[in-house]
């Protein structure tokens, strides 16, 4: 959580040159890292039923009780914990936000992050040098099941939170049979159109791992009979043919532009003449909607891409370049108003 600062502070680090910024910055990571480990060493939801003391929160959580003190004291002072009376307790916005068993918890989105940050970030420099990611960033995660679990959880439930709007926003012709999710693997966006669309059926295509959360989405809405699960590389996998959509949601960020074109080309020949092609985006170019941290995230999305993938936030003018190189015409954008940062971008399949 940031620092607190006093007005006169503030005014110091974020209005002039008083103050280094910088050590703002520094607090703040250790701040990020702390809740990290009060995360992973299972703090937060010790804490769940009430206070604690230190003694018996180190016994329930198997770590040292002076090293556990000194890490709850600085989660204090970061406004994670509380502390009176010798007790800990989780503040009213960690109780809200980081308990696994709330529906909406941020706490599989501060796990992956942290692994990523922590785990990968070491080598920054070396992949802005090199100009290629220092890793594959999802052979990576498939070795590692506890965040690729939490990745599949953030990206399925913000897919639950956007899915309404965008089934609303792309037109499906009645007559319309196939559908093709391209890295769909929480099947959680096929789950939503075959719900609005009855005579719809689905094939998913994504790596093994990914596709394991793809089965418990289907058979969760009892649409198992309707999709097809293929597990493949997107560059090879077998697409189909005569499709009426394709779904190439958060995909075409992870490429270089020579690689996008390669999963458009191959989206277009999936697709029968007419058919459209969905792709959800956040976009190099942030809404200007009233401030908020959709800028920030975009530039650290676009950053974390590069870093771990060799792709990167793209422009709008650039994608659109690629969707008419592969083939495709009637391109549409649309700022979800559920999202300060995706952008849903459609294409119909020159016939
Ligand atoms: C950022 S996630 C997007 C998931 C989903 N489309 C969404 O928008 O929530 C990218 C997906 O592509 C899959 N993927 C990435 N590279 C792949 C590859 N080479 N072959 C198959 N699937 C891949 C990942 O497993 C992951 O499920």
């Amino acid at each position: 959580m940031p620092v607190p600062l006093s007005p006169e502070e503030a005014q110091q680090f974020h209005a002039s040159d008083a103050a280094p910024a910088a050590y703002l910055d520094l607090l703040d990571a250790v701040s990020f890292r702390s809740a990290g480990a009060g995360l992973r060493l299972g703090v937060f939801e010790a804490l769940a039923d009430g206070p604690l003391p230190v003694e018996q929160l180190a016994a329930q959580t198997g770590t040292d009780p002076l090293g556990l003190r000194i890490l709850l004291d600085a989660l204090v002072g970061y406004g994670y914990l509380t502390r009176a009376d010798g007790r800990y307790a989780n503040s009213a916005n960690t109780a809200r936000w980081l308990l696994r068993a709330t529906p909406d918890s941020f706490a599989p989105v501060l796990s992956f992050w942290s692994a990523l940050l922590t785990g990968w970030w070491h080598d920054l420099e070396t992949s802005i040098r090199s100009g290629a990611p220092t890793g594959d960033f999802y052979a990576w995660l498939e070795k590692q099941p506890e965040v690729l679990a939490d990745f599949q959880t953030m990206l399925r439930r913000l897919a639950d939170w956007l899915g309404a709007e965008i089934v609303e926003l792309v037109p499906v012709p009645s007559d319309a049979r196939s559908l093709l999710d391209v890295g769909g693997g929480h099947a959680s966006y096929p789950v939503a159109f075959l719900t609005a669309h009855p005579q719809l059926r689905a094939t998913v295509v994504d790596l093994a791992g990914a596709l394991a959360q793809g089965a418990r989405t289907t058979a969760a809405a009892g649409l198992t009979d309707r999709v097809t699960l293929r597990a493949g590389d997107l560059f090879e996998v077998d697409y189909g043919t005569g499709h009426d959509l394709v779904l190439l949601f958060n995909i075409v960020h992870g490429y270089q532009p020579a690689e996008t074109l390669t999963l458009l080309r191959r989206a277009a020949a999936a697709l029968r003449p007419g058919g459209r092609v969905a792709l959800l985006e956040p976009l190099a170019e942030v809404p200007e909607r009233p401030a908020g941290p959709g800028e920030a995230f975009v530039r650290m999305f676009s950053l974390n891409l590069f870093h771990t993938q060799g792709g990167r936030a793209y422009g709008h003018d650039e994608l659109v370049g690629l969707l008419h190189e592969a083939g495709f015409t009637d391109v549409r954008q649309q700022v979800l108003t559920r999202s300060d940062t995706d952008h849903l971008m459609t294409a119909v399949r020159a016939g």
